[in-house]
């Protein structure tokens, strides 16, 4: 049993020692670069973000997308900010989600919660906090006329703003704003 330890120890020294040695004669030392092993990943053909680039005219890595190039999930909207635009929306666009799922609508809520509730209110009626603090009060989500406006007038209205509300366009994320319209939907059916 003895004899194990021993041997043990004298090989772990051993193998320390061994290690110590290799540093001193590699010369690693934690200041500067030293030994690299397996570089390929460090060190690859690709140019760097924002280095100069002599393959291009313009001599830069980075380049600009193609004229009408669109970034995945960035749909542009081709709207201009009048009654007849807003009109026009809700013609045009349509409401890609289903309103039946859970999944969907819990987001809704969610969005609605963080984004919408504040100015009309947990239940739609209008009297958010910020109203009770002195904002222009919105009038009701559950009254005919917000139960008349299509999803596409919707969709622009959370987009571009609409009189007293502004606009949340850069804030609520383009399918979320769906979402909280199927949610709306659902709190109008649930205040018949
Ligand atoms: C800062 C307060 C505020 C926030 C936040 C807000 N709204 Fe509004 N909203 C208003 C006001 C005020 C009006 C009324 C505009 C007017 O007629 O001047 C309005 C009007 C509306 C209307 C039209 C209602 C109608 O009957 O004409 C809809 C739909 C609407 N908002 C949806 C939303 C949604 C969805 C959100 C969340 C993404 C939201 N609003 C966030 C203040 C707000």
């Amino acid at each position: 049993m003895m004899k194990k330890y021993v041997l043990a120890t004298v090989l772990l020294g051993g193998f320390i020692g061994t290690l110590f040695l290799a540093a001193k004669y590699l010369g690693v030392e934690p200041d500067r670069l030293n030994y690299e092993y397996f570089p390929d990943m460090a060190r690859n053909f690709a140019y760097k973000a924002q280095s100069p680039n002599p393959f291009f005219r313009n001599g830069r890595t980075e380049q600009r997308p193609v004229e009408g190039a669109i970034a995945r999930g960035f749909m542009p909207l081709h709207y201009g900010l009048s009654e007849e635009e807003a009109k026009r929306a809700g013609r045009e666009l349509r409401n890609p989600f289903k309103s039946d799922s859970t999944a969907n609508l819990e987001r809704g809520k969610r969005v609605y919660e963080i984004y919408c509730g504040t100015c009309h209110g947990a239940a739609g009626d209008g009297k958010g906090l910020v109203v009770q603090h002195g904002y222009p009060a919105p009038p009701s989500l559950l009254l005919e006329n917000a139960r008349a406006i299509e999803d596409g007038r919707m969709f622009y209205i959370i987009t571009y703003g609409f009189k007293n509300m502004p606009a949340y366009g850069s804030q609520v994320a383009h399918d979320d704003r769906w979402y909280v319209i199927n949610f709306i939907r659902q709190l109008q059916e649930n205040q018949q």
